[in-house]
């Protein structure tokens, strides 16, 4: 056990840099743009870069292309999302050329892989600032030095040090607000490539998490949504309280209606995380819950540590203390040496549960992991095949486990106007589960009780209750 290092940045250094950047514009208008790729981790984040931004006079541009200051929050966990970043970069090159003045700045995960600052380096030249995701912290210093020195900045911290509370945050919805509980991973999940980049678990202080929790609440925050690779070993590294206890304190703050936490690791799944969930009637019967394959030979040289049997009794024990709860899932298709038999013991795993819904992903070769070096690549037509299978049956299990929550009546909390027809309302219940409903604009940020009338692929239809 070790008590984590906690620094203030309203006592760092770093922080003057923020009215230095402020005084270098001398009144002149400024804009910026973050655009964000990759988890709910990095749009938090991103939160704090834009705060940075704001309190460096910076105002935010509608656009990439006009912005003075770009910046990519990047995301490494597949390949895809490499690509893109590179993809956007390569847009800004002319822009670049044209406005030389422009900052054109890059942080996140995917500059803390090995090579990738020289890979930026060689490929994109004019980029001005690189840094990572352990000293987000320095933005302010760095962008203050390329901007009077002409110069270009990369600062990589190559390990995590300490947890830095009180930077600046721009969160722009009134009603929900992401909480980061605890940084980093030490799962070493054979596949994946975030404990590498992100560092070690660290956990911030209870007290501070409540702090901010109280202070959201006080602003009219709603739903908080509590984030960390693996919320169900928070305080571990620390002498804090565990998180279902953490659960049971923010469940007392007046205000808060709804409290969500994302991920959760099935092997650190505790009886009194279900106990905690089932008795705080603000916790929300809702939990993304991964389980990566449903073949024991597989999840074994995934590193997960746990069987499908553990997985499959914690399912049994979480729908029995909270019936109507929602469980949804991330699954890897075409591991190195899936076979058949391993996929078909994921289908059926994936029946047995019949997942309210799921992310299923192709598997990405990350290099580094131990499974880049696995042998045993499974062929693109064979992934395929699985993958068609899969999304078939998650469909079907959608609209069946969905079908519990038909003509009941629920709370939901009004996010907005549905995507697909402006005239509609859209929201979400305790579940997590997605309903459109008619009603009137100003209904937007409250909860109603909407009585769902029908079950639709990805989103329940609902009627509003009269008040
Ligand atoms: N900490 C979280 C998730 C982090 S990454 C957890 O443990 O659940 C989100 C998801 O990306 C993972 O659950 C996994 O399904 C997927 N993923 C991670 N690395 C991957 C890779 N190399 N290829 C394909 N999918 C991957
Ligand atoms: Fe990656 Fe596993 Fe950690 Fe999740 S728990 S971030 S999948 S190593
Ligand atoms: Fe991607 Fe980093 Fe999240 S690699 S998934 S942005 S922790």
């Amino acid at each position: 056990m070790q008590n984590q290092n906690i620094l203030s940045f309203n006592q760092m250094e770093e922080k003057q840099y923020l009215l230095k950047v402020k005084d270098f514009f001398n009144n002149k208008p400024h804009t910026y743009f973050v655009e964000t790729y990759g988890c709910q981790m990095n749009v938090r984040d991103s939160q704090t870069l834009k705060g940075m931004f704001e309190e460096m006079g910076y105002t935010e541009s509608a656009d990439r292309l006009s912005a003075d200051a770009v910046i990519f929050n990047t995301c490494c966990v597949r390949e895809g999302a490499e690509d893109r970043l590179l993809g956007n970069l390569g847009k800004l090159k002319s822009e670049k050329k044209k406005r030389p003045d422009m900052l054109v700045m890059i942080c996140g995960c995917m500059m803390q892989e090995k090579g990738s600052l020289e890979n930026i380096k060689k490929r994109f030249p004019f980029v001005d600032v690189v840094l990572g995701t352990h000293n987000t912290h320095q933005l302010p210093l760095l962008m203050f030095n390329a901007l009077t020195k002409k110069e270009k900045q990369y600062s990589l911290f190559e390990k995590e040090s300490s947890i830095v509370e009180d930077m600046p945050v721009l969160r722009e919805k009134d009603v929900f607000a992401f909480i980061n509980i605890m940084y980093g991973c030490n799962n070493f999940c054979s596949y994946c490539i975030v404990p590498y980049v992100r560092g070690r678990e660290r956990s911030r202080k209870s007290e501070d998490i409540i702090k901010e929790a109280e202070h959201l609440a006080l602003r009219g925050v709603k739903e908080i949504t509590l984030l960390g690779q693996n919320v169900n070993s928070y305080g571990k590294n620390t002498l804090d309280i565990t998180f279902p206890d953490l659960l049971r304190k923010l469940n007392q703050i007046d205000g808060l209606e709804r409290i969500r936490f994302m991920t959760s690791h099935p092997k650190d799944l505790s009886d009194d995380l279900i106990k905690a969930m089932a008795e705080c009637e603000k916790v929300c019967k809702y939990i993304h819950l991964p389980v990566q394959s449903g073949s024991n030979r597989i999840l074994e040289k995934m590193n997960r540590k746990y069987s499908r049997e553990d997985y499959l009794k914690i399912v049994e024990k979480l729908k029995k203390a909270m019936p109507d709860i929602a469980i949804t899932t991330d699954i890897i298709v075409g591991f190195p040496g899936e076979t058949d038999e391993d996929f078909q013991f994921t289908y059926d795993l994936y029946k047995e549960v019949c997942f309210n819904s799921a992310f299923t992903f192709i598997y990405s070769k990350r290099i580094g992991t131990p499974a880049a070096k696995m042998d045993g690549q499974v062929d693109s037509e064979k992934i395929k095949e699985r993958m068609a299978r899969l999304i078939a049956l998650s469909e079907e299990c959608s609209l069946k486990s969905n079908e519990i929550y038909l003509n009941k009546t629920y709370p939901v909390l009004v996010e907005g106007t549905a995507k697909k027809d402006e005239t509609l309302l859209c929201g979400k219940t305790d579940h997590g589960r997605t309903v459109v409903f008619n009603g009137s604009l100003d209904k937007i940020g409250k909860i109603v009780n909407v009585k769902i009338t029908k079950i639709k692929l990805n989103v329940l239809v609902g009627e509003l209750e009269e008040e």
